[in-house]
């Protein structure tokens, strides 16, 4: 059990503040600096909607997150700040120890890969190749390493045959693939997805899930599948309202049916009823 798993706490539950984060130096006793650490941030969008509240939350490298909530949580918000698109409010947020400004922007973006909610907001480009190529090329890498990332990237979300159609004539879930491979063809430190499992297929969904798994590197993801999130998730956290209102591991948050149900969220299934307890079929 680690020091966070001892400090899962929901807010409602016990009536204290979610403990504030233990840098992560001090949590794993190691010098590396954590993934992502966010210290009190608080966000407003400029029409005065509070959507961020006071959001303390440390990930470690390796790790895998799911960021779970009911719409309106602030799950898109929070992963904005991860790479800088959304800055300017109150606290701060840390990759790797270095606290995300106007000057460490570019690096962040080389580390951290947002793909958004909204594949529209990523495909911008005449083809889906130069969409898919365009992180590469901005990254200085030439023209044989840019066709093996993009080539990488369009296998990994199964859409090889695609690389010369226009991405705007594509599915919804045909771009929304693409929007991943534009992010998995800069090779990130930080995988940071906005519901990657909507309007897939299962066999995409499933393919997607193995990808995920097998991706060496610290992953955060919003989704609104509680399924995916325990597939590809070892920690969950709750966001409602704009705080964190859990956090813990996703076995033991997941099979929290109160916990969920209090914060707008249910689990697909219905308990398991052993056969010898149905009425007998007549
Ligand atoms: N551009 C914007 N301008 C003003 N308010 C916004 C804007 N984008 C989001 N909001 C508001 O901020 C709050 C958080 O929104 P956000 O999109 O982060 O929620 P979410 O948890 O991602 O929801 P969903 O599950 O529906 O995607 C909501 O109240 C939303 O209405
Ligand atoms: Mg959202």
């Amino acid at each position: 059990m680690t020091k966070r798993d001892e400090g899962r706490s929901d807010v409602e539950e016990r009536g204290r503040p979610f403990p504030a984060p233990v840098p992560a130096a001090v949590a794993t006793g190691s010098s590396e600096p954590a993934a992502v650490e966010i210290e009190g941030l608080t966000y407003a969008y400029p029409d005065g909607t509070e959507a961020l509240s006071q959001v303390d939350l440390v990930i470690e490298q390796g790790e895998s997150v799911a960021v779970i909530g009911p719409n309106g949580a602030g799950k898109s918000t929070l992963l904005l700040h991860l790479n800088g698109i959304l800055r300017g409010g109150g606290g701060r947020v840390l990759i790797f120890g270095v606290p995300i400004e106007e000057r460490t922007l570019r690096e962040t973006r080389r580390r951290v890969g947002v793909v958004f909610q909204d594949p529209d907001d990523q495909l911008f480009l005449t083809t889906v190749f130069q969409d898919v190529a365009f992180g590469p090329a901005n990254m200085g890498f030439d023209e044989s390493e840019i066709a093996t990332r993009v080539h990488e990237a369009l296998e990994a979300v199964d859409m090889s045959e695609f690389g010369d159609r226009a991405a705007h004539h594509l599915s919804f879930g045909q771009k929304k693939r693409i929007a991943t491979a534009t992010v998995l063809s800069m090779h990130p430190d930080v995988l940071v997805l906005d519901e990657p499992s909507s309007n897939l297929d299962p066999r995409s969904r499933r393919k997607l899930v193995e990808i995920l798994r097998d991706l060496p590197v610290t992953k955060v993801i919003v989704t609104h599948d509680l399924v995916y999130a325990y597939e590809t998730c070892e920690r969950v956290v709750i966001l409602d309202a704009g705080r964190v209102v859990a956090d813990g591991r996703a076995a033991e948050i997941l099979s929290d049916a109160p916990l969920l149900e209090r914060h707008g969220l249910e689990l697909p299934f219905r308990p398991h009823v052993p056969a010898t307890a149905r009425p007998p079929a007549r």
